[in-house]
């Protein structure tokens, strides 16, 4: 087990990361002393499994559990599926000492922030990530959000939770295309911000790729550290947290033009760290050698490293729709791995350039 402090000042809370964690919930949990209960907001596909496990965990630690399911993946991230959340805890008299507690993949985890964020301007929060997306990134560093049909995560606040916990048996049984889409992520941190994940992964993928618990603890706790660090120094994202977007300019677009219906978060944003490192080699900011190296990673992570992409003009009104738009498309690239930056001067013809060559149609 590894325990890793976000040092937010006045904030700061832990993520545990371990084998077989949730069996033992109540050892790793924070103390609630004035909740009576834990209101939890369960993916509907973890009900009859890993949720029994969980809820004997919370009552050990002496809270009566309410089941909130809700659907799975990107369908629960809704304004309505938040306000019915929201009137359940209200008709439930949910007090604001009472805790909410996430118990899936990001998606999961954003709705059952934003909710917890919101009620009641704000009540205790512990998220349990169930994916490697989740448990690599999204649960970490009090990001929330729900989706409209013009945008994902267009309705959101910072709020963070009490707590994490990561147990890597879920991963186990987390179907493969999941799984691949969180390792991603997991490649996003070895480029941006860990040259020794990224050598690790180089040299042997193997153990991540069987989903040995070693191997899996050790690679969630190295992705968290770096969350950690990088939250602490910005947690509003106005600076170095910025850099974790490295791979979503594009993967966003995808996605929304794919009306989150086509690739995977991770599938796109796999495309994304591509498509980014040809922008910096281009541009003569990255030496040759840098998509060569991007492209070998993900592809011996399983992950796709080209098209086919959309139109080109459908990608650039979707770039127009990203929240983080100032009147330019904004990247993060890389000098050289490790390096990352953040560039508001790409221009259209440069953006199209690279589509065109990556085989999006003119
Ligand atoms: N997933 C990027 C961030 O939390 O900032």
């Amino acid at each position: 087990m590894v325990r890793v402090t976000v040092p937010i000042p006045e904030r700061a809370y832990d993520v545990v990361v371990g084998h077989g964690l949730l069996e033992d919930a109540a050892r790793y949990l924070p103390e609630f002393p004035k909740a009576d209960r834990a209101f939890a907001i369960v993916d509907r596909g973890l009900v009859d499994r890993v949720f029994g496990t969980l809820a004997a965990g919370l009552a050990e630690a002496g809270l009566d559990v309410v089941l909130l399911p809700v659907p799975s993946g990107e369908e629960a991230k809704t304004l309505q599926v938040s306000e019915t959340l929201l009137h359940q805890l209200a008709t439930q008299e949910a007090h604001r000492n009472d805790v909410v507690v996430a118990l899936g993949g990001g998606s999961t985890g954003d709705l059952a922030g934003f909710v917890a964020s919101t009620y009641m301007r704000g009540v205790p929060f512990v998220q349990v990530p169930t994916t490697l997306l989740a448990q690599v990134d999204a649960s970490v560093g009090g990001k929330t959000a729900v989706n409209l049909p013009e945008g994902k995560n267009l309705v959101g606040t910072f709020y963070q939770p009490r707590a994490v916990l990561a147990d890597v048996e879920a991963l186990a049984t987390l179907d493969e295309r999941d799984f691949r889409s969180g390792l991603a992520e997991v490649a996003k941190y070895a480029l941006t911000l860990d040259l020794a994940l990224l050598e690790l992964l180089e040299s042997d993928p193997g153990p991540v790729l069987t989903r040995d618990p070693a191997a899996l603890e050790s690679l969630v706790a190295r992705c968290v550290s770096a969350k950690a660090r990088t939250v602490a120094s910005d947690e509003l994202d106005a600076g170095p947290r910025l850099f974790l977007n490295y791979g979503h300019t594009l993967g966003h677009a995808l996605e929304r033009v794919e009306a989150f219906a086509g690739r995977t978060h991770g599938e796109a944003i796999a495309i994304g760290m591509v498509f980014a490192a040809r922008l910096a080699e281009r541009r003569g900011m990255a030496a040759p050698g840098l998509v060569g190296r991007t492209t070998r990673l993900l592809s011996s992570l399983g992950l796709e490293v080209d098209g086919p992409l959309p139109a080109v003009d459908e990608v650039t009104a979707a770039f127009r729709m990203d929240k983080k738009f100032r009147g330019g498309v904004r990247f993060v690239l890389l000098r050289a791995v490790g390096e990352p930056v953040v560039v508001d001067d790409v221009a259209d013809g440069e953006l199209r350039t690279t589509m065109l060559e990556m085989g999006a149609t003119a």
